[in-house]
């Protein structure tokens, strides 16, 4: 079921949980400053992530990952610990978790920690995407979280919107995450069309899949998005979203940071540092970038 989509899912999560169960969240401590290590991490990630100026389908698949490592449970890396990936639900993420594990095995870091940083390295490498704050210090675990949890690509909106109520998380947040389908590819909803991708740019992270998918001209639309994007409570937030990448960045940023510490407590580090674009003048740079293709008429054309 869910696991069809390649990785685009992903984006309707989660969060929360721990927030609503637990009296100690995951804070970020000042005290410690982020392993070089992240900074090589960054690196290789680089070169997974980023082709012709796009971002490829590794980089779909860890975004996915980081919604599917989450969202069942906690962020514990389980998805590849536990070897969650061989799932149905998980299918065309295998591929993703066996570079991850092999990084970090090699890096010597978390394998919960690593699908996070890749997550955020990989927004941020496609072009567009905003800088999401990532943090390091999860513990890993090798229990698989139960099945049949992650939402299915054919769920009604209320359906999804009570799932993601459930985990904490709000119909803004629900609507924000999920497009992260701005990059996603499906190809297993509808086998025929394997590989066709939710909106006409899957490798730029733009505002295009809430407009295409609120007006029916996205090259393929998971029923779940099609409904949530017709539902009542969800039909404003994507005219909303597909109108203004500002708001669009404003809610789903704080909300993937919610997803990536779902079920983590104790002190954090933060490594946005290590992040493509993560120092200032690089990241002020890209957002010009960013906002100049987003407000030229001309240039917005061109990628149609
Ligand atoms: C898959 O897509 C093809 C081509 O658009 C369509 O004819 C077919 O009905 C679709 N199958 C399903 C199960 O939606």
């Amino acid at each position: 079921m869910f696991s069809s989509i390649l990785l685009a899912i992903f984006p309707i999560f989660l969060g929360t949980v721990q927030a609503l169960t637990a009296p100690v969240v995951a804070r970020q401590s000042t005290a410690n400053s982020c392993p070089i290590v992240w900074t090589e991490i960054s690196t290789t990630l680089t070169q997974l992530f980023l082709a012709e100026g796009q971002c490829t389908d590794a980089a779909r698949a860890a975004i996915r990952a980081a919604f599917h490592d989450c969202f069942n449970g906690a962020c514990d890396g389980s998805l590849i610990l536990a070897n969650e990936c061989s799932n149905t639900e998980n299918r065309g993420l295998v591929r993703l978790c066996d570079s991850l594990g092999s990084l970090a095995r090699d890096k010597g870091v978390g394998v919960a920690d690593l699908i996070q940083f890749a997550a955020a390295h990989a927004i941020r490498t496609c072009p567009g995407g905003p800088a999401v704050p990532v943090s390091i210090g999860r513990k890993d675990s090798n229990v698989a979280s139960p099945m049949g949890i992650l939402p299915s690509p054919f769920a009604p909106a209320t359906a999804l919107i009570d799932l993601f109520a459930s985990k904490g998380f709000s119909v803004t947040e629900l609507v924000a995450l999920i497009g992260a389908h701005s990059t996603a590819r499906q190809f297993s909803v509808n086998a025929s069309l394997s590989g066709a991708p939710l909106d006409s740019s899957p490798g730029r992270w733009d505002t295009q899949f809430y407009a295409e998918t609120k007006s029916g001209r996205a090259p393929f639309t998971l029923p779940a998005d099609k409904a949530l994007a017709e539902s009542s409570a969800g039909s404003e937030l994507f005219e909303l979203f597909a109108e203004s990448r500002a708001a669009w960045a404003s809610a789903f940023v704080p909300a993937m940071v919610k997803l990536s510490v779902m079920g983590v407590y104790g002190d954090l580090v933060d490594c946005s540092e290590a992040l493509p674009g993560g120092t200032w003048s690089r990241k002020v740079r890209r957002e010009a970038d960013g906002d100049r293709r987003e407000h030229s008429p001309k240039q917005v054309g061109g990628l149609l």
